[in-house]
């Protein structure tokens, strides 16, 4: 239990819609709380309580309408609001998270830039990605960093093993290392082969949500997730011990959700 999961609870007790599935549970192993729920994030965010979360890691529709999903087509999410949201129930300290495609990242990062402090614009490079035949090969993902407050957030720094082009690695109990960079190329992306690939067309793998979930959080903080899509953002917190809130409105993908994350 973390202090204010009471408050949390009761807040997200939601009489106006009878399709939304309220789940919580105290897991045992990590002392995580999840709190995922079936329906809009556009009104489950209204009834998360003001100051309350820790760490917004959000992987939304990228409005590119990606293999004719409905969920992606442009222009159904109102960023001038999820803004407003987002800077109301973030702590002071907090950190936000927003993974964006090329396409659009320009114009959300206007939006976001209204109401917090940019960190970071962090380059997650599949490495592997569609083919081409006009354009180049499209293997970018975008994840902006923003923070409340430039002089109190969390940041747990880690080190990268990736090798640099022109040398110079740190030695660390006999491994080379380096600061990570803003590129992240080390991660590999979700491939039909991989043994964590469930149904969904976007799923992040484990291993990029847990970095971020690492960095821009401590144990027993409150992440949430408001397009939660296959739920990676609430497995990874279930193995490193944060207590996450999660929204998604696609039936299928929530009980993918929940039986990644064993809820009945
Ligand atoms: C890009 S996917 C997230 C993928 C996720 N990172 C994963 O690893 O599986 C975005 C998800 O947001 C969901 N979504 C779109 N609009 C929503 C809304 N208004 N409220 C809640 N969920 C929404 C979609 O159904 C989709 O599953």
């Amino acid at each position: 239990m973390y202090p204010d999961q009471e408050n949390i609870v009761e807040q997200l007790d939601l009489p106006f819609d009878l399709s939304v599935k309220r789940m919580e549970r105290d897991d045992d192993r990590d002392h995580a709380s999840l709190t995922i729920h079936l329906g809009d994030a556009n009104e489950l965010i209204c009834e998360i309580d003001d100051q309350s979360v820790d760490l917004i890691a959000t992987d939304p529709p990228y409005g590119i309408h990606f293999e004719k999903n409905e969920w992606d087509k442009p222009n159904q999410l109102n960023w001038h609001d999820l803004a407003k949201h987002f800077k109301r129930v973030l702590k002071p300290s907090g950190n936000l998270i927003v993974f964006q495609g090329w396409s659009y990242v320009a114009e959300t990062k206007m939006i976001l830039d209204q109401d917090f402090t940019i960190k970071n614009w962090i380059i997650y490079d599949r490495v592997k990605g569609r083919g081409a035949k006009t354009n180049f090969v499209s293997t970018r993902e975008d994840i902006l960093w923003y923070v409340m407050d430039e002089k109190n957030h969390v940041y747990n720094k880690i080190d990268s093993t990736i090798k640099k082009k022109t040398g110079g690695m740190g030695l660390k109990n006999g491994t080379k290392y380096r600061a990570l960079s803003n590129v992240w190329s080390d991660i590999s992306p979700i491939v039909p082969w991989s043994k964590e690939r469930v149904k969904h067309p976007t799923q992040k793998p484990v291993s990029l949500m847990n970095r971020i979930v690492e960095v821009f959080s401590n144990p027993n903080d409150v992440v949430l997730d408001p397009f939660l899509g296959s739920g990676t953002t609430a497995v990874s917190c279930q193995m490193l011990g944060r207590h996450c809130i999660g929204f998604e409105k696609n039936p299928e993908y929530y009980q993918i959700i929940l039986d990644r994350t064993n809820n009945e």
